[in-house]
């Protein structure tokens, strides 16, 4: 650490934010770090509410009534997706840094706005996707846009990763819009496993900063949860240079697979499953050469606050960087407006777990992915096509 103190804003405490709570209050590398105060409308929901009142840390309803009494250097947001854009916005105009959740926004015009914020705040804004602040994709992007492995041809992702009930019935989660007419638009490939769709844009990005953009976007979205949103997806997007890049993700099954991923590249293949391998990413090239990556810890909290401690510096996911993700999801919507339900005679309730899923759709998944299709190639009956969608000149996400 540079030797200056960081005061921290945390908004937003009570899911995921606990993460950085708990690292705060528990990892030396953090000790420069000060909690200025809290932003969160249930902070007494937190397991760490009674620890802060102890430390005398300072609780608010709003960001409005923390910036009317106290200043911080970066500001931490973890709330659900539809305050991210106000309150990224909010904290740059009083003069934080910030690192925000993924993913950015709900839509492609927030993360227009949050960028003209940034810039005319002079500050950075991180977006948190956790892998790509760790070594491992570092140094894997880096030999990529080396020319290491020669060029992309395609890649592919595959997450199934059951969710119940419980998970739904946040108030958020599966929604398209907020009771107040905000764009929620969360989803299985705009959430949980987002980490990965953006992963593939990330890794390809020519600088470290910067992700590659999708020229065409074709997605199947698909649902069997009571949701507004869909909850399994199957998406073929085609990005600079021709390069192919499918991903595969559902909540829809009842024994959870990867994330798992192999990209193609004219010299190498590289691989990743999650549990296989030590956690390893392995390249290899086509003479049996292999290169692997080992799992390293996401360095996410610390390097923001460095960056903060020095008056905001180069930080390896910013807006340009997460940008593609949103703008792949913005594409998937267009491409199937109206999200297909699965057949009625292929949906399993499990009471046990309290959670839906369709039979035979873990196999239909791999199958695909496997194959470098969408399930709609392939023939399954529940499947159907979507528009094939040009992202050129696309300028708002407006339903
Ligand atoms: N990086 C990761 O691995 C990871 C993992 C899970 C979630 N997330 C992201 O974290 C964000 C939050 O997701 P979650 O699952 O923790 O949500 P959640 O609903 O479980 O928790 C949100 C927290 O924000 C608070 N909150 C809600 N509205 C608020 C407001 N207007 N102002 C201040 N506080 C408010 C809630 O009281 C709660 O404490 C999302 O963007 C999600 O994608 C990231």
């Amino acid at each position: 650490m540079s030797g200056n103190q960081v005061s921290l804003l945390l908004v937003g405490i009570g899911g995921y934010g606990s993460t950085y709570v708990k690292q705060l209050l528990n990892e030396p590398d953090l000790a420069e770090a000060v909690i200025a105060g809290i932003v969160d409308i249930h902070p007494e929901r937190s397991n760490h509410y009674e620890m802060l009142k102890s430390m005398n840390i300072p609780f608010y309803p709003s960001m409005e009534s923390f910036y009317a009494e106290k200043k911080a250097d970066l500001a931490v947001i973890s709330t659900p997706i539809q305050f991210h854009c106000e309150q990224t916005c909010l904290a740059l105009a009083n003069g934080s840094h910030v690192l925000c959740e993924k993913p950015i926004a709900a839509t492609i015009q927030e993360v227009r706005r949050m960028m003209e914020a940034r810039d005319r705040a002079g500050k950075f804004v991180a977006i948190g996707y956790n892998l790509s602040y760790t070594a491992q994709i570092q140094q894997l992007k880096r030999d990529i846009a080396s020319g290491l492995f020669g060029k992309p041809k395609r890649l592919k992702s595959i997450v199934l990763w059951r969710r119940t009930d419980d998970y739904f019935s946040s108030g958020w989660k599966g929604r398209r819009k907020s009771d107040k007419g905000e764009w929620i638009l969360d989803s299985v490939a705009h959430n949980a496993t987002s980490h990965y769709l953006h992963n593939m844009f990330y890794v390809l990005g020519a600088r470290t900063d910067a992700s590659l953009m999708p020229d065409s976007v074709e997605a199947e979205l698909y649902r069997v949860n009571p949701i507004e949103n869909f909850d399994t997806c199957a998406v073929k997007a085609i990005g600079e240079d021709g390069v192919e890049l499918y991903f595969y993700a559902t909540h829809a099954v009842q024994d959870n697979f990867g994330p798992s991923f192999c990209f193609e590249f004219d010299k190498a293949t590289i691989t990743y499953t999650s549990g296989q391998h030590a956690d390893r990413i392995d390249a290899v090239f086509h003479d049996g050469t292999v290169k692997g990556y080992e799992p390293q810890q996401s360095t996410k909290l610390l390097t923001c606050i460095e960056a903060a401690a020095v008056g905001g510096t180069d930080i390896p996911c910013g807006l340009e960087a997460a940008y593609a993700q949103v703008l792949c999801m913005n594409g998937m919507l267009e491409s199937m407006p109206k999200v297909k339900e699965f057949p009625a005679g292929l949906v399993r309730r499990d009471e046990e777990v309290r959670s839906f899923w369709v039979d035979g759709l873990r196999e239909a998944l791999l199958d695909s992915y496997h194959r470098w299709a969408l399930p709609s190639d392939l023939g399954f009956e529940w499947a159907a096509k979507g528009d094939i969608v040009r992202m050129a000149g696309y300028e708002a996400y407006t339903g």
